[in-house]
């Protein structure tokens, strides 16, 4: 029996009888000679199967196997610089595993309601491969970064009693006869985490039910959070762009294939080195002006600002020192200027907006217990991070990169909804 081999080890069997396991993703029909485009989750490999090579019956096969027909096809490995991925495969066996009939995707314009209709098909074409496998590279850059940079990975609850971000966007559920929420962040555990681990980061599921129907939204996204104990804004901002630019270069380089396959502008992306550039929210609010844009101090960015904003950069740019307002409970005040906050964004390039919010939180007991009643929260669902600031209070940072904006970015594709297999929408 010939040994099974993934198409993306073949060059390593060049000259060796091997056997592939896939589907067909294109065949031409030359007469005597059928080329089969096979694909196998790895890679690509042509399989030629000859009149005089097979069995009338596998050849008669090569000619009926339709569009993403499963196939197990075994023969010799050539080197063929013609070929796709510079390698072949002639045929001396072709087995049809199951004959695929219509198969709805053809290679026509279908619309996007067609396609997320059949999202679960959909996913074996090469643009939907490419940016899964970049999400794929960018979630191992990810937890390589920060695992060998001493933070410690610690997982939070998904189902949680109380809120960390806007309370208009929690889901709810019912928990034994008592409320309970999907997670919106794992953030305020990890500041408790923090006192035993001091760096610390939580990778995982969070949910908003965000009525905002824009490609930038969804209601089920993943969410890495690292946390630093005596680490401040400045600091915090430093550890960010080390980390996006690590993230940003290991798909670069891993990801050469995917990237191509989506026609992305690499040298955009090879700009993408610390240091960031900083601007303060009153800068922004500046720009925005001059760009004749109408905008309000106070006010929040919408999507045309931060597009309008990351247009001024050749990389992403931070903007810090939002108005107080517009931030979580949490937010650590300025020590001079009250209506702002050390709240720190970071916008991607290109216009794909805010990819990262994070910043300093409150250390101080008394504005912490001011904040949580401002913001209307339950005290007793607090007690416990209030104790966070009775026990060894210090002053900390952490941040929240949202994973399906950043491949939307990585990818250069316009919505986000194709960076997860299955997304939640509204
Ligand atoms: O700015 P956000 O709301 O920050 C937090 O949740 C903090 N607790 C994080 C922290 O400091 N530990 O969300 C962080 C990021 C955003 O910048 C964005 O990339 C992503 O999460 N995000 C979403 N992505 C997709 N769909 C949504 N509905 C998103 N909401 C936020
Ligand atoms: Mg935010």
């Amino acid at each position: 029996m010939a040994e099974w081999v993934y198409i993306e080890d073949i060059p390593a069997y060049e000259g060796q009888k091997i056997m592939v396991k896939g589907w067909l993703y294109n065949r031409t029909d030359k007469g005597k000679l059928q080329f089969l485009l096979v694909r196998d989750g790895t890679g690509i490999l042509q399989c030629v199967a000859s009149h005089k090579d097979v069995s009338p019956q596998a050849f008669a096969d090569a000619q009926r196997v339709t569009q993403e027909s499963s196939l197990i096809g075994t023969g010799k490995v050539r080197a063929d610089k013609r070929a796709p991925g510079g390698y072949e495969l002639l045929l001396d066996d072709l087995q049809i595993v199951q004959l695929a009939e219509d198969y709805p995707i053809t290679p026509k314009e279908h619309g996007i309601a067609f396609l997320m209709a059949h999202r679960h098909l959909w996913l074996r074409s090469s643009r939907q491969h490419a940016v899964l496998r970049v999400r794929a590279e960018a979630v191992k850059a990810i937890r390589g970064w920060l695992d060998s940079h001493g933070f410690v990975n610690i997982d939070t609850p998904i189902l949680t009693p109380s809120s960390c971000e806007d309370t208009t966007t929690l889901f709810g559920t019912d928990y034994f006869g008592e409320k309970a929420y999907l997670t919106q962040s794992g953030q305020l555990y990890n500041e408790a985490t923090i006192g035993s681990f001091g760096k610390v980061y939580c990778f995982g599921p969070t949910f908003r039910a965000e009525k905002s129907k824009t490609r930038r939204h969804l209601m089920e996204f993943w969410m890495v959070e690292p946390e630093m104990a005596y680490v401040d804004l400045e600091g915090c901002m430093q550890v960010e762009e080390q980390f996006v630019s690590y993230i940003v270069q290991t798909v670069l380089k891993h990801c050469a294939a995917e990237l191509e396959t989506l026609d992305r502008d690499t040298p955009r992306l090879e700009n993408v080195v610390p240091p960031f550039p900083r601007i303060s929210y009153d800068e922004a609010v500046e720009l925005l002006n001059k760009d004749g844009l109408e905008f309000r101090w106070a006010d929040d960015f919408g999507a045309p600002h931060e597009t309008a904003l990351a247009e001024h950069f050749d990389r992403p740019v931070f903007v810090y020192h939002y108005p107080t307002r517009c931030k979580a409970f949490y937010m650590e005040a300025h020590p001079t200027r009250s209506e702002v906050c050390l709240s720190v964004d970071l916008l991607a390039s290109e216009g794909y907006g805010e990819i990262i919010g994070g910043g300093q939180r409150t250390a101080s007991y008394e504005l912490l217990e001011q904040r949580i009643k401002e913001h209307n929260l339950p005290r007793e669902a607090y007690e416990w991070y209030l104790d966070l600031r009775r026990y060894g209070s210090m002053p900390h940072s952490g941040f929240g990169l949202g994973l399906e904006r950043t491949v939307a970015w990585l990818c250069g594709i316009e919505h986000i909804r194709e960076t997860i297999a299955f997304p939640r929408l509204l």
